[in-house]
């Protein structure tokens, strides 16, 4: 069987989670798989992108697969396969569930035996070729999955819903660069710190609140707080007219709450439903304006 590495939504606090903050994250059940074959020679093959790349490669995915390589010091060349399910540049995670699905592939073939966390950590050197400074709920969602809140340095904390989240998923079709949009937060908190700091601390608060009713199954204030979240990364300037039409079309569709999702400056929008049937009612609501839709069930249980 294919290794696997997921993708990921955040559900509310991203960009605070760079500066520390908490953010509540869901992992998905679809992402990217890998497999590994020996060959003559290292080289990574992405299927849907018809890319292929070597180690010594100076672009990011080169990059990246000698970070991954490096992990096995004592080993002979390999040929890895990918495929990827989700789309990328969109706030879903994708290179970090390319990074995971290729080290797990390694992980598979070379016979060394890391739990998802771990596998987790020794991603985050794939991710910092893309990302420059990832906070590191990518690469941990990616290996772990589920519903969980993330805070950079501290222990995964995984979150038991007391429902499933059932949400849409919605691509503007405008491509967004995480790491240009982290740059340009960035910016903005060197120039104005202590506002920047208090829109954070006010993301923060959203999240704590979001984990509780998410636990006890309140999931209309789960929605409220994204509108809430939504608000304050529209202050930071990374909502989209593409990203507010899609979060007011899934609000007037029967939503119970829509944010954008990821860096933002594009990507995707997440709504949340009250049920799948309402879901796929939003979904198809949503497809003309968007480019790629899912609906997504966070945090079912395996019966
Ligand atoms: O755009 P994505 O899927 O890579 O998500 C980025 C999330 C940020 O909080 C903006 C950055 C980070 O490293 O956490």
């Amino acid at each position: 069987m294919d290794a696997f590495g997921g993708g990921k939504v955040i559900l509310l606090g991203e960009h605070s989670v760079v500066y520390g903050h908490p953010a509540l994250a869901a992992g998905l059940g679809v992402g990217a798989s890998a497999r590994v074959v020996r060959a003559p020679r290292d080289q990574l093959v992405v299927n849907p992108w018809d890319v292929t790349v070597s180690p010594d490669s100076a672009e990011p995915l080169g990059q990246a697969l000698a970070a991954a390589l490096s992990l096995y010091p004592e080993r002979h060349p390999v040929r890895v396969e990918a495929d990827v399910a989700i789309p990328g540049g969109a706030g879903l995670g994708c290179s970090a569930a390319l990074g995971v699905a290729v080290i797990a592939a390694l992980d598979e073939h070379f016979g060394v035996d890391r739990t998802p966390s771990e596998r987790g950590e020794v991603s985050l050197s794939w991710e910092q070729v893309f990302h420059g400074t990832p906070s590191g709920v990518d690469n941990t969602m990616a290996a772990v999955g589920g519903i969980a809140l993330y805070r950079k340095g501290h222990p995964l904390e995984p979150i038991r819903a007391r429902h499933p989240l059932c949400l849409v998923i919605a691509h503007s079709g405008e491509a967004s660069s995480t790491k240009e949009v982290v740059s340009m937060v960035r910016r903005q908190h060197e120039k104005d710190t202590a506002r920047i700091d208090e829109l954070f601390e006010a993301i923060a608060v959203l999240v704590r609140n979001a984990r509780l009713a998410v636990e006890g199954g309140d999931i209309k204030s789960v929605g409220q707080l994204m509108d809430m979240n939504q608000g304050l990364l529209s202050a930071l300037m990374l909502s989209t007219e593409s990203l507010e039409r899609l979060c007011r079309s899934a609000r007037a569709a029967g939503a119970l709450g829509a944010k954008l999702t990821g860096a933002g400056g594009g990507g995707c929008m997440i709504a949340l439903a009250p049920d799948l049937e309402a879901a796929e009612a939003i979904r198809s609501e949503l497809a003309e304006h968007a480019t790629w839709t899912a609906v997504a069930e966070a945090g079912a249980r395996a019966s």
